[in-house]
Protein backbone atom coordinates (compact mmCIF):
# COMPACT_ATOMS: atom_id res chain seq x y z
CA UNK A 1 0.00 0.00 0.00
CA UNK A 2 1.16 3.43 -1.11
CA UNK A 3 -0.95 5.35 1.52
CA UNK A 4 -0.46 4.34 5.00
CA UNK A 5 -3.82 3.91 6.00
CA UNK A 6 -4.52 3.52 9.97
CA UNK A 7 -7.47 5.05 11.03
CA UNK A 8 -11.15 4.19 9.39
CA UNK A 9 -14.44 5.52 10.21
CA UNK A 10 -17.97 4.41 8.95
CA UNK A 11 -21.24 5.98 8.72
CA UNK A 12 -23.21 2.71 9.00
CA UNK A 13 -26.07 3.78 6.62
CA UNK A 14 -29.21 2.23 5.11
CA UNK A 15 -30.33 -0.48 7.40
CA UNK A 16 -34.15 1.23 6.81
CA UNK A 17 -33.85 1.09 3.68
CA UNK A 18 -32.69 -2.63 3.32
CA UNK A 19 -35.34 -3.55 5.44
CA UNK A 20 -37.71 -1.89 3.66
CA UNK A 21 -36.91 -3.17 0.04
CA UNK A 22 -37.29 -6.67 1.79
CA UNK A 23 -40.61 -5.81 3.13
CA UNK A 24 -39.02 -6.42 6.37
CA UNK A 25 -39.41 -3.97 9.73
CA UNK A 26 -36.61 -1.50 10.28
CA UNK A 27 -35.19 -3.49 13.22
CA UNK A 28 -34.46 -6.08 10.74
CA UNK A 29 -32.12 -4.02 9.10
CA UNK A 30 -30.46 -2.87 12.27
CA UNK A 31 -30.10 -6.64 13.57
CA UNK A 32 -28.28 -7.51 10.02
CA UNK A 33 -26.64 -4.16 10.19
CA UNK A 34 -24.81 -5.33 13.49
CA UNK A 35 -23.87 -8.64 12.31
CA UNK A 36 -22.14 -6.86 9.65
CA UNK A 37 -20.51 -4.97 11.98
CA UNK A 38 -18.41 -8.38 13.08
CA UNK A 39 -17.30 -9.07 9.34
CA UNK A 40 -16.56 -5.60 8.49
CA UNK A 41 -14.34 -5.78 12.02
CA UNK A 42 -12.55 -9.10 10.88
CA UNK A 43 -11.50 -7.57 7.57
CA UNK A 44 -10.48 -4.25 8.90
CA UNK A 45 -8.29 -6.21 11.37
CA UNK A 46 -6.62 -8.87 8.97
CA UNK A 47 -5.81 -5.82 6.71
CA UNK A 48 -3.84 -4.18 9.33
CA UNK A 49 -5.87 -1.11 10.63
CA UNK A 50 -5.35 0.52 13.81
CA UNK A 51 -8.62 1.38 14.29
CA UNK A 52 -12.49 1.42 13.33
CA UNK A 53 -14.58 3.73 14.73
CA UNK A 54 -17.91 3.15 13.40
CA UNK A 55 -21.09 5.64 14.08
CA UNK A 56 -23.83 3.17 15.92
CA UNK A 57 -26.29 5.73 17.21
CA UNK A 58 -25.77 9.75 17.49
CA UNK A 59 -27.08 12.22 19.80
CA UNK A 60 -30.13 12.98 17.49
CA UNK A 61 -31.23 9.31 16.95
CA UNK A 62 -33.32 9.74 20.48
CA UNK A 63 -35.80 11.30 18.17
CA UNK A 64 -36.57 8.19 16.50
CA UNK A 65 -39.88 5.74 17.36
CA UNK A 66 -39.39 4.77 20.87
CA UNK A 67 -39.59 0.68 19.78
CA UNK A 68 -36.98 1.33 17.37
CA UNK A 69 -34.61 3.58 19.85
CA UNK A 70 -35.48 0.70 22.57
CA UNK A 71 -34.58 -2.35 19.70
CA UNK A 72 -31.04 -1.06 18.51
CA UNK A 73 -29.84 -0.09 22.06
CA UNK A 74 -30.16 -3.67 22.94
CA UNK A 75 -28.25 -4.41 19.79
CA UNK A 76 -24.94 -4.28 21.74
CA UNK A 77 -25.16 -6.81 24.05
CA UNK A 78 -26.67 -9.34 21.13
CA UNK A 79 -23.54 -8.41 19.73
CA UNK A 80 -21.16 -8.98 22.33
CA UNK A 81 -22.69 -12.32 23.12
CA UNK A 82 -22.57 -13.58 19.31
CA UNK A 83 -19.24 -12.23 18.51
CA UNK A 84 -17.53 -11.45 21.61
CA UNK A 85 -15.02 -14.54 21.79
CA UNK A 86 -14.24 -14.81 18.44
CA UNK A 87 -13.00 -11.03 18.27
CA UNK A 88 -11.12 -11.43 21.75
CA UNK A 89 -9.51 -14.43 19.39
CA UNK A 90 -8.31 -11.26 16.96
CA UNK A 91 -7.00 -9.53 19.25
CA UNK A 92 -9.65 -6.63 19.06
CA UNK A 93 -9.73 -3.89 21.46
CA UNK A 94 -13.17 -2.72 22.12
CA UNK A 95 -14.06 0.86 23.27
CA UNK A 96 -17.15 3.09 23.86
CA UNK A 97 -17.29 6.29 22.53
CA UNK A 98 -20.02 8.55 23.35
CA UNK A 99 -21.95 10.61 26.17
CA UNK A 100 -22.61 7.09 28.74
CA UNK A 101 -24.75 8.47 31.16
CA UNK A 102 -27.56 8.41 28.90
CA UNK A 103 -27.45 5.16 28.11
CA UNK A 104 -29.29 2.59 29.25
CA UNK A 105 -27.49 0.12 31.97
CA UNK A 106 -28.29 -3.18 29.23
CA UNK A 107 -26.43 -1.04 26.56
CA UNK A 108 -23.98 0.23 29.23
CA UNK A 109 -22.73 -1.93 30.86
CA UNK A 110 -22.01 -5.11 28.60
CA UNK A 111 -19.95 -2.72 26.27
CA UNK A 112 -18.11 -1.62 29.50
CA UNK A 113 -17.41 -5.39 30.73
CA UNK A 114 -16.40 -6.00 26.79
CA UNK A 115 -14.02 -2.55 27.00
CA UNK A 116 -12.09 -4.19 30.14
CA UNK A 117 -11.91 -8.05 28.96
CA UNK A 118 -10.14 -6.34 25.32
CA UNK A 119 -8.11 -3.44 27.03
CA UNK A 120 -5.33 -5.77 26.96
CA UNK A 121 -5.49 -7.12 23.37
CA UNK A 122 -3.23 -5.73 20.00
CA UNK A 123 -5.20 -6.50 17.20
CA UNK A 124 -7.69 -3.60 15.59
CA UNK A 125 -9.35 -0.99 18.00
CA UNK A 126 -13.00 -0.96 17.49
CA UNK A 127 -14.57 2.24 18.66
CA UNK A 128 -18.82 2.07 19.08
CA UNK A 129 -20.10 5.72 18.86
CA UNK A 130 -23.17 5.97 20.70
CA UNK A 131 -24.84 8.71 21.92
CA UNK A 132 -21.87 10.15 19.89
CA UNK A 133 -22.36 13.74 18.58
CA UNK A 134 -19.24 15.76 17.01
CA UNK A 135 -20.27 19.17 18.22
CA UNK A 136 -21.19 17.75 21.59
CA UNK A 137 -17.69 16.19 21.56
CA UNK A 138 -16.04 19.24 21.02
CA UNK A 139 -18.12 21.33 23.35
CA UNK A 140 -17.40 18.85 26.17
CA UNK A 141 -13.65 19.02 25.47
CA UNK A 142 -13.57 22.70 26.06
CA UNK A 143 -15.71 22.40 29.41
CA UNK A 144 -12.77 19.86 30.79
CA UNK A 145 -10.04 22.17 29.57
CA UNK A 146 -11.79 25.18 31.36
CA UNK A 147 -12.00 22.42 34.31
CA UNK A 148 -8.97 21.57 34.31
CA UNK A 149 -7.53 25.34 34.47
CA UNK A 150 -5.52 24.62 30.93
CA UNK A 151 -4.15 28.22 30.39
CA UNK A 152 -4.90 29.98 26.94
CA UNK A 153 -0.93 29.99 25.97
CA UNK A 154 -1.06 26.08 26.60
CA UNK A 155 -3.75 25.37 24.03
CA UNK A 156 -2.66 23.53 20.92
CA UNK A 157 -4.24 20.78 18.25
CA UNK A 158 -2.99 18.38 19.40
CA UNK A 159 -3.47 19.51 23.31
CA UNK A 160 -7.21 19.98 22.49
CA UNK A 161 -7.00 16.78 20.03
CA UNK A 162 -6.04 14.75 23.10
CA UNK A 163 -8.99 16.02 25.23
CA UNK A 164 -11.70 14.71 22.41
CA UNK A 165 -13.33 11.54 23.34
CA UNK A 166 -12.44 9.76 20.16
CA UNK A 167 -8.99 10.57 20.54
CA UNK A 168 -7.62 7.71 19.99
CA UNK A 169 -8.71 7.32 15.99
CA UNK A 170 -7.06 10.97 15.46
CA UNK A 171 -6.66 11.17 12.62
CA UNK A 172 -9.24 9.46 10.44
CA UNK A 173 -7.48 9.46 7.58
CA UNK A 174 -10.94 7.55 5.47
CA UNK A 175 -14.37 8.22 6.06
CA UNK A 176 -16.70 5.74 4.69
CA UNK A 177 -20.64 6.12 4.21
CA UNK A 178 -23.42 3.45 2.71
CA UNK A 179 -26.88 3.98 1.10
CA UNK A 180 -25.40 7.14 -1.12
CA UNK A 181 -26.24 9.76 1.35
CA UNK A 182 -23.08 12.23 1.08
CA UNK A 183 -23.06 13.98 4.43
CA UNK A 184 -20.99 13.85 7.66
CA UNK A 185 -24.07 14.16 9.98
CA UNK A 186 -21.84 15.09 13.24
CA UNK A 187 -19.69 12.59 12.85
CA UNK A 188 -15.94 13.06 14.09
CA UNK A 189 -16.01 17.07 13.27
CA UNK A 190 -12.40 17.57 14.07
CA UNK A 191 -10.93 13.93 14.04
CA UNK A 192 -11.73 14.41 9.84
CA UNK A 193 -9.68 17.27 9.48
CA UNK A 194 -8.16 15.80 6.33
CA UNK A 195 -9.26 12.01 5.69
CA UNK A 196 -10.30 10.73 2.63
CA UNK A 197 -13.86 10.44 2.09
CA UNK A 198 -15.56 7.45 0.46
CA UNK A 199 -19.48 7.42 -0.41
CA UNK A 200 -20.86 4.24 -1.74
CA UNK A 201 -24.70 3.14 -2.92
CA UNK A 202 -24.61 -0.12 -1.13
CA UNK A 203 -26.83 -0.18 1.80
CA UNK A 204 -24.72 -1.21 5.33
CA UNK A 205 -26.09 -4.35 5.31
CA UNK A 206 -25.15 -5.22 2.12
CA UNK A 207 -21.70 -3.85 2.37
CA UNK A 208 -19.41 -6.87 2.30
CA UNK A 209 -15.96 -7.28 3.27
CA UNK A 210 -15.08 -6.91 -0.36
CA UNK A 211 -16.49 -3.76 -0.85
CA UNK A 212 -14.50 -2.50 2.30
CA UNK A 213 -11.18 -3.56 0.47
CA UNK A 214 -12.43 -1.89 -2.48
CA UNK A 215 -12.40 0.94 -0.38
CA UNK A 216 -9.52 0.67 0.85
CA UNK A 217 -7.85 -0.04 -2.65
CA UNK A 218 -9.37 3.11 -3.71
CA UNK A 219 -8.19 5.12 -1.07
CA UNK A 220 -4.02 3.89 -1.83
CA UNK A 221 -4.78 5.52 -5.43
CA UNK A 222 -5.22 8.86 -3.90
CA UNK A 223 -2.66 11.22 -3.71
CA UNK A 224 -3.10 12.48 0.23
CA UNK A 225 -1.50 16.83 -0.17
CA UNK A 226 -3.02 18.00 3.29
CA UNK A 227 -2.93 20.93 2.14
CA UNK A 228 0.22 20.98 1.00
CA UNK A 229 1.80 20.41 -2.82
C1 LIG B 1 -28.58 4.01 10.00
O1 LIG B 1 -29.53 3.42 9.18
C2 LIG B 1 -28.33 3.14 11.13
C3 LIG B 1 -28.49 3.47 12.44
C4 LIG B 1 -28.95 4.79 12.89
C5 LIG B 1 -28.25 2.49 13.49
C6 LIG B 1 -27.00 1.69 13.30
C7 LIG B 1 -26.92 0.74 14.38
C8 LIG B 1 -26.44 -0.51 14.26
C9 LIG B 1 -25.92 -1.11 13.02
C10 LIG B 1 -26.45 -1.39 15.47
C11 LIG B 1 -25.46 -0.97 16.49
C12 LIG B 1 -24.89 -2.13 17.14
C13 LIG B 1 -23.76 -2.15 17.85
C14 LIG B 1 -23.18 -3.43 18.21
C15 LIG B 1 -23.07 -0.94 18.30
P1 LIG B 1 -30.98 4.06 9.07
O2 LIG B 1 -31.86 3.40 10.06
O3 LIG B 1 -30.88 5.54 9.17
O4 LIG B 1 -31.35 3.60 7.63
P2 LIG B 1 -32.27 4.38 6.58
O5 LIG B 1 -31.58 5.68 6.30
O6 LIG B 1 -32.27 3.45 5.41
O7 LIG B 1 -33.62 4.54 7.21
Amino acid sequence: MTNQIKNVAVIMDGNGRWAKKKGLPRTAGHLQGTKNIRNITIAANDLGIKSLTLYAFSTENWKREQSEVEYIMKLPAQFLDDYLEELIENNVVIKLIGERDRLPEYTRKPIEEAEARTAHNNGIILNLCLNYGGQREIVLAVKQMIADGVKEEEVTEDLFASYLMAANCNPIDLLIRTSGEQRISNFLLWQIAYSELYFTDKLWPDFTAEDFKEAILNFDKRERRFGGR
